[in-house]
């Protein structure tokens, strides 16, 4: 067909999967989170991080373009963002959950990731028992807040938008601790003034969610992944952001 490469007209790929801009693949992603997703103007995209270096390369094996917006993490794990045509792929550390498959299909596990708790460095709270009466914060519509929920017996959960406001808030001393994913915690720890004191095997896997019902869209992202596995490309990329 005549068109925008790897898709016809109509807004569909190759394969027949449904795109919401012909040519393209539209990806929504709640960013800064880092190392999986930030800005970064002078990228292609304008944003780096593991998540975007793996979109791109999905995007490239399904001959598509790629588009990339900052969207709210809860519009996107409840659904709406992509149910409404937002977007056709979610790549936001969202952990594949059987509540968010009500509305959400997902692509194979990419990434395995556990819950923590960062402090301040100076703090003396050490675990999560240590929170009664403590104001820790979480993020809106995440499996940390779920976590928080469910395990922070008597903390004061203070539930923030994105985590760039949940890192302001403890930088300014309004909340003691996060409980969220491990990876952005360690991030966050990185400079020596916070620290994770305490890790929560959760099992969690991320995977990129797609539109309930794009089955044809979800199998090609599971080709992709699956070869990027195969070929080396997914462990370069998982290198340059994870010491192994
Ligand atoms: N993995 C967690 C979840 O799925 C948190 C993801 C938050 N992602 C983000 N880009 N802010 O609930």
């Amino acid at each position: 067909a005549l068109g925008a490469c790897g898709s016809d007209d109509s807004g569909k790929t190759d394969s027949g999967a449904e795109v919401v801009k012909a040519g393209t693949l539209t990806v929504c992603s709640d960013v800064p989170y880092p190392p999986f997703e930030d800005f970064d103007k002078s990228s292609d995209t304008g944003f780096k991080g593991f998540d975007v270096d793996v979109v791109v390369e999905v995007a490239e094996r399904l001959d598509l373009d790629i588009k990339i917006q900052d969207s709210s993490f809860d519009a996107l794990q409840s659904g709406t963002a992509l149910n409404s045509g937002q977007c056709d792929i979610a790549a936001s550390a969202m952990t594949i959950t059987e509540d968010r498959k009500k509305n959400l299909d997902f692509s194979d596990g990419y990434y395995d990731s556990e819950q923590s708790l960062l402090v301040p460095a100076k703090s003396k709270i050490a675990g999560i028992g240590d929170l009664k009466g403590v104001k820790i914060g979480v993020q809106q519509g995440t499996t940390g807040k779920a976590y928080a929920e469910k395990n922070a017996k008597g903390a004061d959960i203070v539930t923030f938008p994105s985590d760039a406001e949940m890192f302001q808030a403890i930088k300014a001393g309004q909340v003691e601790a996060l409980l969220q994913d491990l990876p952005v915690n360690l991030d966050h720890a990185t400079g020596g003034e916070y620290k994770v004191v305490e890790t929560y095997k959760t099992d969690e896997q991320y995977g990129l969610a797609i539109k309930k019902g794009n089955t044809q869209l979800v199998e090609d992202v599971n080709e992709a992944l699956t070869a990027m596995r195969e070929d080396g490309t997914y462990d370069a990329i998982y290198n340059t952001y994870f010491e192994v």
